[in-house]
């Protein structure tokens, strides 16, 4: 009997047993595996004599799809045995109730966030970011804001570690330093994030959220700075006229400095933003100094520009009529359910997210 005829008749009476899948794939691996025994057969084709190759090749072929084929059934018949005896076990009881479904609500900090940029990329702004852990030279001495500078003690900062060199960034402004050393002149970013310091009651929490604003090009003046937040700031409020006005202020990184605030009034308990005598502080901002341009390489007799920082919770606050600022942080989904947005919900003054 031909080696051939051996192979087949052995395998063939070892496949009529009852086999489980492991041992059918076991045979099959034995077959055709890298040094299976069909396998080798097939090496062996060109060491057979010429005369008898052809016909050689030709019974190998045969008995290959024999075997090959018994074993494809068998693995069949098992799985689909398989698959009903799953299907008589796993009922589905169409009659019960569905589980109850919650849909998420965008927190209104979120949705703030990208009015804000959707805002501010409209006017040619892009959107930066930078880390919560910040380095103290970033925050403050690249800012122009030098050691026992008593700016840095009006921070109340969170610094982690003894040498008080890593701290949690006190505001948005060093992204202003990471972007200026990342890239040349102009830019024209705004970097939304959170900021820490130690503080907490109404309307500070030790968490709260800046989008800084900087642009700086070859003749960029505060005229610009100006029309910039007036658009914002309607923008934002979706109203057609604002009261706005800047107070002379210091902020080391910028010079001249000044605080805006914008005109509201209060009528039948809500805040009406651009009409009364009311005013409330949303920014500040300025023209950034020359020392700041010149830690970050770029000459200040060439370039200038202005930078703000919003506080965005506030400006959240006051759009969406909410008045504890700590109410944001509480993790309260009754709270997120009546203040939170619908995530199909596209606001008004949405135009899509440049990021
Ligand atoms: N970083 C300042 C603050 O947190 C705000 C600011 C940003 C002021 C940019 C001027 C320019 O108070």
């Amino acid at each position: 009997m031909s080696d051939l005829k051996k192979i087949k008749d052995k395998f063939l009476l070892k496949l009529k047993n009852q086999l489980n899948l492991s041992e059918i794939n076991q045979i099959k691996s034995d077959l055709f595996g890298k040094n299976g025994i069909v396998t080798l057969q097939f090496k062996k084709i060109r060491s057979i004599p010429e005369t008898e190759r052809k016909k050689f090749a030709s019974d190998l072929n045969i008995i290959k799809d024999q075997l090959q084929d018994l074993i494809n059934l068998k693995i069949n018949k098992i799985e689909n045995t398989e698959i009903n005896k799953k299907l008589k076990k796993e009922k589905i009881d169409i009659t019960l109730p569905e589980r109850p479904f919650t849909k998420g609500k965008i927190h209104p900090v979120s949705q703030t966030i990208d009015e804000i940029s959707s805002i501010f990329s409209e006017i040619g702004f892009s959107v930066e970011e930078g880390p919560d852990v910040e380095n103290e030279y970033n925050n403050f001495t690249a800012l122009n804001t030098p050691d026992n500078h008593p700016a840095r003690d009006m921070h109340d900062t969170f610094y982690l570690d003894e040498k008080k060199e890593k701290l949690l960034r006190t505001h948005t402004s060093p992204v202003q330093i990471r972007t200026m050393l990342k890239d040349k002149p102009p830019f024209k970013i705004i970097a939304p994030g959170r900021t820490y310091r130690s503080d907490s009651d109404q309307t500070h929490s030790p968490m709260f959220h800046q989008v800084e604003g900087l642009h700086i090009d070859k003749d960029i003046n505060m005229g610009h700075l100006k029309g910039c937040l007036n658009y914002f700031i309607k923008e934002f409020f979706e109203v057609d006229s604002i009261k706005m006005r800047f107070r002379p202020s210091h902020f080391p990184f910028t010079e001249p400095s000044a605080e805006v605030d914008i005109g509201y009034k209060i009528k039948d308990g809500k805040i009406i933003i651009g009409e009364g005598d009311k005013w409330l502080e949303i920014l500040g901002c300025g023209m950034v100094h020359p020392n700041v341009l010149k830690n970050v390489k770029v000459d200040p007799s060439k370039f200038q520009g202005y930078a703000f920082g919003i506080g965005i919770d506030r400006l959240a606050m006051l759009k969406y009529g909410i008045n504890d600022l700590r109410s944001f942080f509480d993790c309260d989904y009754r709270w997120l359910n009546h203040f939170g947005f619908d995530p199909l919900d596209v606001p008004t003054n949405y135009r899509g997210l440049s990021r």
